[in-house]
């Protein structure tokens, strides 16, 4: 799969595991930054990513900041995007089931490498579900069309 990776100066070295990790499986990773550890703004590279899922140019995203909401928020604001912000992987494998989330997020301050790992897992190979959750995705997107140019 190919799949997008971006992050804050908090998760640097977190994205770089991520990377190693991904690519082990077979993934193609893009990475949209940011490669230094100086202090920086995560909607930045928020945006970049979310970008590039809500344009097909990625299939899926992975974004790092600290806690990984911040930068979730930033992707959230992006048409198209549903980002999620997990720290264990049951919330990461039930936002592709049930949400059909296309961006898993969180904070390189808050989880390990190992637990990163799970909820990897649990995102990339968990397909939507669909049927009543379809209904419920669709009733989000709506709220973006109506609130959008607001
Ligand atoms: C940076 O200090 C921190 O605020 C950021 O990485 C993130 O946690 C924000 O939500």
């Amino acid at each position: 799969m190919k799949i997008g990776i971006a992050n804050d100066h908090t998760a640097v070295e977190m994205k770089k595991e991520v990377t190693a990790y991904l690519e082990s499986l077979g993934h193609e990773v893009v990475n949209f930054g940011t490669d230094s550890t100086e202090s920086t703004d995560y909607p930045i590279w928020g945006e970049k990513v979310a970008n590039a899922v809500a344009s097909g140019e990625v299939e899926k995203g992975i974004a790092i900041c600290g806690t990984g909401l911040g930068i979730s928020l930033a992707c959230n604001k992006v048409h198209g995007i549903r980002a999620a912000v997990c720290s264990e992987p049951y919330t990461a494998k039930y936002g592709r089931l049930h949400n059909d989330c296309n961006i898993l997020c969180f904070g390189a301050r808050v989880i390990g490498i190992e637990m990163a790992k799970m909820m990897l897992d649990a995102f990339l190979t968990t397909e939507f579900e669909g049927g009543r959750h379809q209904r419920r995705v669709d009733e989000i997107m709506d709220i973006e069309r109506r609130n959008s140019g607001k």
